[in-house]
């Protein structure tokens, strides 16, 4: 005799025997394999050793599935779209070893109207995240009502939910609607929620989010959820004092950006920050990768999608912030730049409606959201030029840790040694310790060896166009890491960035103007475009002086130069410099490299 499935139990056998379904119990698989993929997904989760009833063809030629508790027939093509679920988790609360798994919070679906969540799998209804007291019949009818929200759902249908196992008669029912009315308020305060059908039954007629956790979701607790976190590609070299810096921002303040330049480590930098940190929230980490978001519009569905709901609604930032309003959790935004108002706007939100939810964003421009810990990261340290450098003193800065690193990984097998140590620690200068520069460089080493590097450097056009290969378009060359910043510039602030191109070394405001300012581009616009490109990160600015002085990084540099003489503007405006500017230093042209070589440093360092 076979052994019989667990969930028989459950199935009375008048019901079996009244539909004719006596011995027709193919596994469940079968079942769901011909309902929506969806509920296949929670079959799996929660019930894979169980096995229903099953009438192919009865009645009227469908597929109807048994409910186990109670042995009546779901449809499953018509009106059944959340049944199904809503049964089967009634099922996993009468069967132990489902149930556990359906009990911890947010492991189920969820209904959002007006001010209320439905989470039928826990049973429960929250108004503004409170439990509302509502007798069990009631929130079975009112889950019957939401399911099927804008159709009508029959008395009979009703009346079948909610006393499954008894005959009752309709009075009943009236009885249980207008407590379920009071609950609501309904027709208060112009909340309108549910209409009645005159002898026929009622309409659930507010409108209805639905919020589905993937079954990767359900399985819940910090590990798993930090699972979604991606890996870490490669060791991070450097950084322990940023990690630390920013994990112990985030133990006091619930959002923190972290802010540099293209290929910095911004992104290397909050994964590891948000390993160490995933212990805190009993949520776990969600990663949520923007930079794959080509339009604004994208930004909720990438969101929704990054933290394991599948919601229907158009609009999914409401249903997106209901969910979190119940949760503990860190969430990492990745790459906000070029969605920085509805990251901004997103991170409002959650900070004023999700009381435990953390966020730790990176940009190369800050949010400017109020409450932000703006963490802005340095360049990687790198060795001062001086004479004698040995390969143990070299070792000591991380810029060259990262170099040797890389290189060592090509077939020639690079090593440090005493006699290559001042020339490595000179190309990890030219590069302003720029990690993402670093690496394509030192993955170079194969092909030009250590002196073909460093007159790599003295080619801006031929360094930037380096490639390598990685699933990240934006990191394959400098030159697109440095695009993708370039592109989100307006035209007046990419007009400055060119022309301030010219200066090789730290410059004031004033030194500014006086090289870009034209009939095009007002004072003004150099004042304010200036402190945006600082704000963007393709400026710094030191401000420890009585002047500040701002100053490009030499592949910024390098980039902006580039732009300056395909736009055909060079020639002009290195004239502009020189008549405009006769006390500084005339800049190298063009062409040059990242950096003037040695002999011509002394003057390069005159400060403009
Ligand atoms: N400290 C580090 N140690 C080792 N590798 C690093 C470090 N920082 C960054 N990298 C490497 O440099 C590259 C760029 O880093 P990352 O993606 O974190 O930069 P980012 O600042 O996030 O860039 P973007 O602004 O384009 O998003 C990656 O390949 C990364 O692995
Ligand atoms: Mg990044």
């Amino acid at each position: 005799m076979r052994p019989r499935p667990a969930c028989n139990r459950f199935l009375p056998n008048p019901a079996l025997s009244w539909y004719g379904l006596t011995g027709i119990q193919p596994p469940w698989r079968r079942i769901l394999r011909d309902s929506r993929a969806f509920l296949q997904m929670e079959a799996e989760a929660l019930y894979a050793p169980a096995t229903l009833a099953f009438n192919e063809g009865k009645p009227g030629g469908r597929r109807d599935v048994i409910d186990p508790c109670c042995g009546r027939v779901l449809n499953c093509e018509s009106g059944g779209r959340y049944a199904l679920p809503a049964n089967l988790w009634r099922f996993a609360a009468m069967n132990p070893r489902a149930a556990d798994s359906t009990r911890s919070p947010g492991a189920t679906g969820s209904f959002s109207f007006g001010p209320f969540r439905l989470i039928p799998g826990q049973q429960l209804l929250l108004e503004d995240g409170v439990p509302v007291h509502i007798g069990s019949r009631a929130l079975l009818l009112l889950t019957a009502l939401v399911e099927n929200a804008g159709e009508l759902v029959s008395k009979s249908d009703l009346i079948a939910r909610a006393w499954p196992d008894a005959v009752v008669d309709e009075s009943n029912l009236k009885v249980h609607i207008a407590a379920l009315r009071r609950a609501l308020g309904d027709g208060l305060r112009g909340n309108r929620y549910l209409a009645t059908i005159s002898g026929r039954g009622y309409i659930f007629v507010a409108p209805v989010e639905y919020v589905e956790q993937k079954v990767s979701a359900r399985r819940n607790g910090a590990a798993q959820a930090a699972s979604r976190l991606p890996a870490i590609p490669t060791n991070t070299i450097g950084r322990a004092d940023a990690i630390e810096r920013l994990g112990d921002a985030l133990s006091r303040q619930r959002l923190v950006t972290v802010v540099g330049p293209g290929g910095i480590g911004k992104t290397a930098v909050a994964l590891c920050t948000a390993q160490g940190a995933r212990q805190n929230y009993a949520h776990g980490v969600s990663f949520v990768d923007l930079g794959s978001v080509a339009d604004p519009g994208a930004f909720s569905a990438t969101v929704a999608t990054a933290l394991g709901l599948i919601i229907r609604s158009a609009d999914k930032r409401p249903a997106i912030l209901a969910h979190l309003r119940e949760r503990q959790m860190l969430i990492v935004l990745d790459t906000c730049e070029h969605v920085i108002d509805e990251a901004a706007l997103f991170v409002e939100q959650v900070m004023r409606g999700a009381p435990n939810v953390a966020i730790m964003a990176t940009s190369r421009q800050s949010l400017r959201a109020s409450g932000e810990y703006l963490h802005r990261l340095l360049p990687l340290a790198s060795p001062p030029d001086a004479i004698g450098l040995t390969a143990s003193e070299a070792l000591t800065f991380p810029a060259v840790q990262l170099f040797a690193d890389r290189a060592a990984t090509g077939q020639q097998g690079f090593a440090l040694s005493d006699e290559n140590a001042p020339i490595v620690g000179e190309i990890c200068r030219s590069l302003d310790g720029l990690p993402l520069a670093i690496e394509l460089v030192a993955t170079r080493f194969d092909a030009f060896g250590l002196f073909g590097l460093s007159l790599l450097l003295d080619d801006s056009r031929r360094l930037l166009s380096q490639s390598r290969r990685t699933t990240l378009l934006r990191h394959r060359t400098l030159a697109a890491a440095l695009e993708w910043s370039y592109e989100l510039l307006p035209r007046v602030e990419r007009t400055i960035l060119r022309r301030l191109s010219l200066f090789a070394s730290p410059f004031t405001l004033e030194a500014a103007s006086a090289l870009a300012e034209d009939g095009e581009i007002t004072t003004s616009d150099v004042i304010g475009g200036v402190a945006q490109l600082v704000e963007k990160s393709l400026l710094s600015a030191d401000v420890s002086g009585s002047i500040t002085r701002y100053r490009l990084l030499n592949t910024t540099r390098a980039y902006a130069l580039q732009k300056l003489a395909d736009g055909g503007e060079l020639e002009a405006i290195t004239r502009r410099y020189a008549e405009r500017l006769p006390g500084l230093f005339a800049p190298s042209q063009a062409k040059s490299g990242l950096q003037p070589r040695k002999k011509s440093r002394a003057n390069t360092q005159r400060k403009q």
